[in-house]
């Protein structure tokens, strides 16, 4: 069968590490930032693509523990175009379905920007149509981490700590597992992404830097992941 006649198969979710924005700047001979604000201004067409493909969860990667190592000035750049993304963008978000949730730790957060994070999640929380998960100041190790600290802390026996007990105790509990990430800009690697939560999704990774990843690359990452043949340790199904 010719690659276009592969019918769709719309994975319920999908994580998007966002990267590239430097490169895409840098090629145009402008400052890191502008990618950046390119980046974020990309977000609000990648979430009415998965709405139209019919995604019911969408995780973008904006900002991770490890981010902190850049120049302040990025790391606080970045921060007030997240601020202004949700000031413009939660109510038009809102009228569409779309919940809002974050993933990471607030703590380190400029308090303005907590704000208006909490603010967003709690005018979409009872939205279905699509929900979007922000990991900003996010990291699968310092997840883990926190999870472990809490198990123990709740003092459970070791005998009862299982793998569900583990999940219900990351900052994506309730949540499914992503089905398939897509990492932009050709880099293949986690950079430490839903370490936990990733152990059967599908990977892809397209060239494109992430300003420029569009609806129409988005199909064709879906047409990739209609292809997979998503075994979970068992036996092919086909
Ligand atoms: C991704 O773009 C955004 C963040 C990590 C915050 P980069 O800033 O990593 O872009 P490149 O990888 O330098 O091109
Ligand atoms: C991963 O990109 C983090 C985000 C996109 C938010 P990085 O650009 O920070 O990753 P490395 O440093 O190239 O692995
Ligand atoms: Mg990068």
């Amino acid at each position: 069968m010719d690659a276009a006649e592969v019918p769709l198969k719309i994975p319920t979710h999908v994580g998007l590490i966002m990267d590239g924005n430097g490169r895409w700047a840098t090629a145009r001979g402008l400052p890191r930032l502008a990618g950046h604000r390119a980046g974020v201004e990309n977000l609000r067409g990648v979430i009415t693509a998965g709405i139209k493909f019919g995604i019911k969860y969408l995780t973008f990667y904006a900002f991770s523990t490890e981010n902190w190592n850049r120049p302040r000035d990025e790391v606080f750049g970045i921060m007030d175009l997240l601020a202004e993304f949700i000031d413009k963008e939660t109510i038009p978000l809102h009228k569409e379905g779309v919940r809002i949730l974050h993933i990471g730790h607030l703590d380190r957060l400029p308090p303005s920007l907590v704000d208006k994070i909490n603010y967003a999640i709690d005018l979409t929380k009872k939205n279905r149509r699509i929900t979007v998960q922000l990991a900003f100041n996010y990291g699968g190790r310092d997840e883990i981490t926190a999870a472990v600290r809490k198990i123990v802390a709740s003092g459970v026996k070791p005998e009862n700590v299982t793998e569900a007990l583990i999940s219900r105790n990351l900052f994506t509990a309730g949540i499914p597992d992503p089905d398939l990430i897509i990492r932009t800009s050709g880099e293949m690697r986690t950079s430490n992404f839903l370490m936990w939560q990733s152990a059967y999704a599908e990977w892809v990774f397209p060239s494109t830097y992430w300003p420029d990843f569009n609806e129409d690359v988005f199909r064709e990452m879906l047409r990739e992941y209609s292809r997979r043949d998503r075994r979970f340790g068992g036996l092919s199904s086909k």
